[in-house]
C-alpha cells in the first residue's frame, strides 16, 4: 500500500544540512518524495548529504546563516534554481558552546543567537511573503530540550532555542490564516557531531530508556511535523527523550 503523506513534490528548505539532524530530514524527505533545498556551509558536505538523496530535483547553497543582510538575496537564489516556491523549512541549523555563567561573556552570546535564532526570525519573515512560500505548507525548528529543562552551562544555548520556540507559537498564529503549519522539536542529547561523546559512557547511554537518540529519529518527527499526518498540529513543541526523564 502506498501512503501519501503530503510531501512528494514538495519543496523544502532544510538548513543544516550538512550535517547530523539535518542532513538526516533532509535524506528522508527525498524518501518521501519531496524537493530538498539543502543549506549549510560547507560544500564538500552538502554534497555528501545530496548522495545520498532518493529522487531529483535537489540542489545544495552553500551560505553562511549568520550572514542576515544576505538572507533575501539566499531565498532569491533558492527560488531561481528551479523557479518553484516553497512549501516549507526545517531550521536544523545549531552551534553550542557550554559555559558557566562566571566565564560567560556577550561575543559568546551573541554568536550563538546569530546563528540559532536570528536566522531563523530572518527565514520566518521571508517565508510569510507568498511569493516565497505556498500557502498550506510547514514550518519545523529544531529547539531542544533544554529550551524546557536547561542544564548547567546552557545560560545562553536554552535561551537560544527558548526564543526559537516562543516565536514558533507567534508565527504559528500569523501564519494560520495561510493554513501554514509552525512547530518546533525538542530532542534531548542526539548521537550527531554535536553530542559526539555524550554516549560512550554507558551509565549516560543506559539513561536513555527507550534507547539513544539518532539523528534519524528526530527526523522522523519533524517530517511528521511536515507532513499531513499533523494536519492540524501548529504552535507545538515535541519533545523528544529517548525515555530520559
Ligand atoms: N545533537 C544534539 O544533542 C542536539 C540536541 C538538541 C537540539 N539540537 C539542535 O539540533 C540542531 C542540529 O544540530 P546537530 O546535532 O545536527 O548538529 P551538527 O551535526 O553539528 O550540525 C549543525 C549544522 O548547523 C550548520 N551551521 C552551523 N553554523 C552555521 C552557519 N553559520 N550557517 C549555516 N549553517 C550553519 C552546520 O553546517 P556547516 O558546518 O556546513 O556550516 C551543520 O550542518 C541544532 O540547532 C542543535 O542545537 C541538537
Amino acid at each position: 500500500m502506498n501512503i501519501d503523506f503530503g510531501i512528494a513534490g514538495k519543496k523544502y528548505l532544510v538548513t543544516g544540512a550538512s550535517s547530523g539532524i539535518g542532513h538526516a530530514t533532509a535524506i528522508l524527505i527525498s524518501r518521501l518524495g519531496g524537493k530538498v533545498v539543502l543549506n549549510g556551509r560547507n560544500e564538500k558536505r552538502l554534497r555528501e548529504t545530496l548522495s545520498q538523496m532518493e529522487g531529483d530535483g535537489h540542489y545544495f547553497i552553500p551560505f553562511d546563516l549568520s550572514n542576515l543582510q544576505g538572507i533575501s538575496k539566499f531565498i532569491e537564489d533558492c527560488i531561481k534554481g528551479d523557479n518553484l516556491k516553497f512549501d516549507g523549512f526545517v531550521y536544523a541549523a545549531g552551534v553550542i558552546n557550554p559555559t558557566l555563567i562566571k566565564l560567560e561573556d556577550i561575543d559568546n552570546a551573541t554568536k550563538m543567537f546569530k546563528i540559532n535564532y536570528y536566522p531563523y526570525i530572518a527565514l520566518l519573515k521571508e517565508f510569510s511573503s507568498p511569493k516565497v512560500m505556498n500557502n498550506g505548507g510547514a514550518i519545523v525548528a529544531i529547539s531542544s530540550s533544554a529550551a524546557k529543562f536547561p542544564d548547567k552551562a546552557q545560560a545562553i544555548y536554552a535561551s537560544t532555542k527558548a526564543a526559537v520556540d516562543l516565536s514558533s507559537e507567534v508565527a504559528a498564529k500569523e501564519f494560520v490564516k495561510r493554513k501554514i503549519k509552525v512547530n518546533t522539536v525538542r530532542p534531548h542529547a542526539t548521537a550527531t557531531p554535536m553530542a559526539a561523546n555524550c554516549f560512550a559512557d554507558p551509565e549516560i547511554s543506559d539513561r536513555y530508556k527507550l534507547g539513544i537518540i539518532y539523528p534519524e529519529d528526530v527526523a522522523k518527527s519533524i517530517v511528521f511535523l511536515l507532513s499531513d499526518f499533523s494536519s492540524r498540529i501548529t504552535g507545538q513543541h515535541i519533545y523528544i527523550s529517548g525515555g530520559l526523564f
